[in-house]
């Protein structure tokens, strides 16, 4: 089976830093924390209205921290410029609505515009291989190949977030979903919403190669410690592999 890498979203430890105005807990430790426990990567999202992480975070973690960054993003001038300026290794474009909690579903591409196939153009040109939050729809997943995209990651709030007795039939979308990428020859990530309980059945699915937690890992980490949590996640996913 293909390596699955583990990225682990350190948005939240701004957030609970914003709280207080201080310092701390600094997403960059938490960064470091979270590869020495053996995180393949680091994901920030940083938000047109700076809730959690903040433009010296992203630029301290791309510096300071040696695993991979991936970089969340709306495809807006102000990201792009920015991306272009730091320019992570991955970045992810996201659809982000102002007064919403967390992204809320995936980016529509067969509606976006001209401007998402120039930000695609301009990433890749600088280097940063682009993927793009999408939900598991085929026809999205070939608008998102035809801009360019060199990845997608599949948007499995839906599955995890939603009523059990649904989780089979939202696997077998997610599952076609898998299979549209690679016939479109996209690379193919997965995330949002995943937990202890519902990471195994994404990381079972082979053709996905990384998968991004956030909110469940870094709360989890209040009642066993952030390198507990990602020894925990990294066990789930190698299980799940078969390794
Ligand atoms: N992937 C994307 C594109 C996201 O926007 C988020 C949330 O920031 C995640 C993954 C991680 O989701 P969660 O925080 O629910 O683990």
């Amino acid at each position: 089976m293909k390596h699955l890498d583990l990225s682990v979203n350190v948005d939240h430890v701004a957030t609970l830093r914003n709280a207080r105005g201080g310092t701390h807990p600094c997403p960059v430790e938490a960064s470091r924390i979270a590869v020495e426990a053996g995180a393949d990567g680091i994901t920030v999202h940083l938000r047109e209205d700076r809730r959690h992480i903040k433009d010296r975070d992203v630029e301290r973690i791309r510096a300071e921290i040696a695993a991979p960054m991936n970089f969340e993003m709306a495809a807006t001038e102000e990201m792009v410029a920015f991306a272009e300026r730091i320019r992570p290794p991955y970045c992810c474009i996201v659809p982000e609505k102002r007064a919403e909690l967390t992204t809320e579903g995936g980016l529509d591409v067969l509606r976006a515009g001209p401007s998402l196939r120039e930000a695609v153009a301009r990433l890749s040109a600088a280097n940063v291989r682009v993927s793009i939050f999408i939900e598991a729809d085929a026809a999205q997943i070939e608008a998102a190949a035809a801009i360019g995209a060199a990845a997608i990651e599949l948007h499995t709030g839906t599955y995890a977030e939603g009523p059990v007795a649904d989780r089979p039939a939202q696997l077998a979308r997610l599952q076609a979903g898998v299979v549209a990428a690679r016939r479109a020859g996209l690379l193919c990530h997965a995330g949002h919403g995943l937990t202890y309980e519902t990471v195994t059945d994404i990381a079972r699915m082979e053709e996905v190669t990384e998968i991004s937690i956030g909110h469940f890992l870094i709360s989890q980490s209040v009642f066993e410690g952030l390198p507990a949590v990602v020894r925990r996640f990294k066990a789930l996913i190698a299980a799940a592999r078969g390794a």
